[in-house]
């Protein structure tokens, strides 16, 4: 989330050009709102992304160093007054920053009382007000730098410049990406090289609690108690076009590699793993409200919907809440029975699906409570919903919807908890799902480690023109979220379907030439799931299944086993579609086809 791009060279180039070419490069990160500041020329700031930065920057705008910014909103509404750069009091101190300031409050509270004057609803312009406050004491740019970080809680990726010493720039990394780019008499800052490699492919990645000091001709890096860190260059070999992609071939590969990341971000500052609870402060001003509601529909679209079919399992199970859940498209012309004890749910990426966002409003006119688990912060949804809860999944690019997924189905299991301890959960089992979901960045770490045998696999399957997907439980929506994946990118046919269902038709296509997606970890429906794949061996059908790590029997009954770690049932479909997603990604990849731009298919759909 956040792209920031900073560079110094004393003249050498136009730190206006550098950095707004810069910028684009990095616009996968965060497009709600751009900045860009010089010593020479200040600072232009706007919504939307690096487009809208170049008609707002004036034809002389120049400078010979600078730092600029990408927002993809967390704190405060993607405006121009929250975009980045911040700057302190007197416009001296000037920051961008990627990442969260949790202490921020309490900061903010203390240096208001200092006296200082604040412009945003940022939590990054507490952190050019705190350096502000140290630089008057020590009269030391380096040091107040320093000292501020030391006080600071959360995470950041930060570049930050002084009017007083313009030449110089100031790298910080806790928890987001930093890269220090090695010119020759020329020093740039980065949240991944991409913008870097077109000046040089010789950088340095700082390490958390790394912060460098940057001059056109040096680089130090010192550790927050001011040490000084020794750190080898590294050549990097990506071409500047692939670097976008972080080196990736596709954002949709990058993205599904993300997936553990994601998990802990849509988890960070959530889980109260000691209480068996959660704290979600998006739902907070609706809290007594949600403790009397008696049904939830959730409405979505496509791979959303599906994310709402496995939050529908998870809520009716553990917190004993009724739940249907409702194409956008469909529920919006039912004339569905409402009252304000039903609190309609949308789950979407972009939050600003159209049919999603009219049964939104359907549900508000017949008078039900509107919640959102959204990942665009700002987006339509999220703003016409009475509360919701954020992914914090970072922008997705790649139009098949993946690493939006495994957070949308992360969001679905803290709320399950939630309304879950509202209706009778003990602390014991709430502390039990709190703990497996702490656990899940781990388990989906050690699939993604093998997506070398998952590309082998797809292209071993390259001869079908047809699949079938099937699961159980928890895991149907699964396989028609993993039939989905494969149809958007593949253009090859795929049907999910309930094992229960197969033998009600879909069973007749079986034969040698139509292979089979089974989920069968080992839960409570492992003994039907597996009497299934015996009905479809039976018919010579080919099968894949995805199985719990340790199952020997199904190895035996099958020879293609994508193995994935055991986790409780209700999270099994978090860890389960990712090999799937892999699958698909691969399977098209061996087609030659462009995943990342399925023919037909938009990333957001605000048409019906
Ligand atoms: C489009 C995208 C899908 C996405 C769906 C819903 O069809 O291609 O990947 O699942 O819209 O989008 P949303 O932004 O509401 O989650």
């Amino acid at each position: 989330m956040c792209g920031i791009f900073a560079y110094t060279g004393k003249g050498k180039k136009d730190a206006g050009k550098v950095l707004l070419d810069g910028l684009l490069s990095l616009e996968y990160r965060g497009y709600d709102s751009a900045g860009i500041f010089t010593p020479e020329s200040g600072a232009v700031k706007t919504p939307g992304a690096v487009k809208e930065l170049r008609k707002k920057v004036s034809k002389d705008f120049s400078g010979k160093s600078g730092i600029a910014h990408l927002r993809w909103a967390t704190h405060g509404e993607p405006t121009a007054k929250n975009a980045h750069p911040h700057s302190d009091c007197g416009g001296e101190l000037w920051l961008v920053h990627n990442g969260i300031i949790e202490n921020f409050k309490e900061l903010k509270e203390k240096l208001a009382k200092l006296g200082h004057t604040f412009r945003s609803d940022s939590d990054t312009e507490v952190l050019a007000h705190l350096v502000e406050e140290y630089l008057g004491k020590t009269r030391d740019f380096e040091k107040a730098a320093l000292k501020a970080l030391n006080d600071v809680r959360g995470t950041y990726g930060i570049a930050l410049q002084y009017k007083g010493e313009p030449d110089k720039l100031i790298a910080a990394r806790m928890g987001s990406p930093i890269v220090i780019g090695l010119g020759n008499g020329e020093h740039f800052i980065a949240s991944d090289p991409s913008p870097i490699l077109p000046h040089t492919k010789k950088v340095v990645f700082l390490e958390d609690g790394e912060v460098a000091v940057l001059t056109p001709q040096k680089h130090v890096i010192r550790k927050l108690d001011s040490s000084q860190v020794r750190r080898n260059a590294t050549e990097i070999e990506w071409s500047a076009e692939q670097a976008q992609k972080g080196g990736y071939e596709h954002f949709m590969l990058k993205e599904i590699m993300e997936g553990p990341e994601v998990i802990e971000n849509t988890l960070r500052g959530r889980l109260l793993p000691s209480k068996g609870d959660v704290k979600l402060g998006g739902l907070e001003s609706v809290a007594k409200k949600l403790a009397k509601i008696e049904r939830i529909i959730i409405v979505a679209c496509g791979t959303a919907y599906y994310a709402g079919l496995v939050g529908e399992y998870m809520l009716e199970e553990h917190a004993g809440i009724p739940v249907e859940v409702e194409l956008g498209s469909e529920f919006r012309y039912r004339h569905p029975v409402l009252n304000e004890r039903t609190a309609v749910l949308a789950i979407s990426q972009s939050g600003e699906t159209l049919d999603t966002l009219e049964a939104v409003r359907e549900g508000k006119r017949r008078g039900a409570l509107t919640l959102g688990i959204v990942n665009t912060v700002g987006s339509t949804i999220a703003r016409e919903t009475d509360a919701g809860v954020y992914n914090h999944a970072g922008p997705e690019i790649g139009v098949a919807s993946t690493k939006a997924f495994v957070s949308q189905l992360t969001a679905l299991a803290l709320l399950t908890i939630f309304l879950g301890r509202q209706r009778g959960m003990s602390p014991k089992e709430g502390k039990r799902i709190a703990r497996e979901l702490a656990a899940l960045p781990k388990k989906l770490q050690a699939i993604l480690d093998r997506h070398g045998d998952i590309e082998k696999l797809a292209k071993q399957y390259g001869f079908a023109r047809d699949f079938l997907y099937l699961g159980r439980r928890y895991n149907l929506p699964v396989a028609f979220e993993g039939a989905l994946k494969l149809k958007e990118i593949s253009y090859v046919h795929a049907e999910g379907c309930g094992a229960g269902e197969m033998k009600h038709g879909p069973i007749a296509m079986i034969d040698e030439r139509f292979p089979t997606v089974a989920l069968a970890p080992m839960d409570s429906m492992y003994e039907k799931m597996i009497s299934n794949i015996h009905e479809i061996k039976a018919r010579r059908g080919p099968v894949i299944v995805v199985a719990t790590e340790g199952d020997k029997e199904v190895g035996k009954l099958v020879e293609d086993v994508l193995y994935v770690p055991k986790t409780i049932e209700m999270l099994e479909p978090i860890l389960n579609v990712v090999p799937l997603q892999l699958f698909a990604y691969y399977f098209a990849r061996a087609k030659g086809l462009n995943v990342d731009r399925p023919r037909n298919l938009a990333k957001s759909v605000t048409v019906e």
